[in-house]
């Protein structure tokens, strides 16, 4: 399976209070960009390294430093912008694309209304953020339109999955590694994670 669950003690906290209905909005901002950062240690963990040799105040050496491979963030809007702003924290010189969807109420299907991306992406690794992988629907529709601009390493980072969305996506995308903090329960009928966090869009933004 091309999914890894990014199972550690401070993620799991920070997931707590982000599923708590209590939580307020501007502490899960900070906990989902935080959780996110987290994330994208781990989801990075594969990055190529150059040595490279440097001095330190007593001696000469050869470190380490992250090749000259260029890196790209992608959110799908809405949600998906706070991944990438606790992800820049730690690559702040990544290229960050966005792909904007919405669900067509009559057909279900997602609909592309806007896509802005890093014009060389197809040299790029691409890290792709949505933070609830529900039924995957936006997921592997935004895939396709990075596939379509020529990208060719791409890493789907979730906070929860459900596992009809990791299903889809393996199913339709076996080439793209999933990154999450959770694969939760099931899909409840209105498409929502259970137990889940509620609408992340929502909670981040405070529109409900
Ligand atoms: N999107 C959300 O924000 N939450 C869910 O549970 C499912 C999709």
């Amino acid at each position: 399976m091309n999914v890894t669950v990014v199972d550690h003690p401070l993620v799991q906290h920070k997931l707590a209070i982000l599923r708590d209905k209590n939580t307020g909005s501007k502490d899960f901002r900070e906990l989902m960009a935080e959780v996110s950062m987290l994330m994208a240690y781990e989801a990075m963990r594969d990055l190529e390294l150059d040595p490279v040799t440097i001095e330190t105040p007593l001696t000469r050496m050869e470190a380490r430093m992250l090749s000259g491979k260029k890196l790209a963030l992608v959110a799908i809007l809405r949600a998906g912008l706070i991944m990438v702003d606790g992800i820049l924290r730690l690559v702040p010189a990544a290229r960050v694309g966005h792909i904007g969807l919405y669900r067509d109420p009559q057909t279900l299907n997602p609909v592309e209304y806007y896509a802005k991306l890093p014009e060389d992406i197809r040299g790029r690794r691409v890290f792709l953020t949505d933070p609830m992988l529900a039924t995957a629907g936006s997921a592997v529709h935004a895939i396709q339109v990075l596939k379509n601009s020529g990208a060719q390493h791409i890493k789907l980072m979730s906070i929860i999955a459900a596992p009809e969305g990791i299903a889809r996506v393996e199913r339709e995308h076996p080439d793209v590694e999933v990154v999450v903090a959770a694969i939760d329960d099931h899909l409840n009928d209105h498409g929502y994670i259970v137990p889940g966090l509620g609408d992340a869009g929502d909670r981040i933004y405070g529109t409900k």
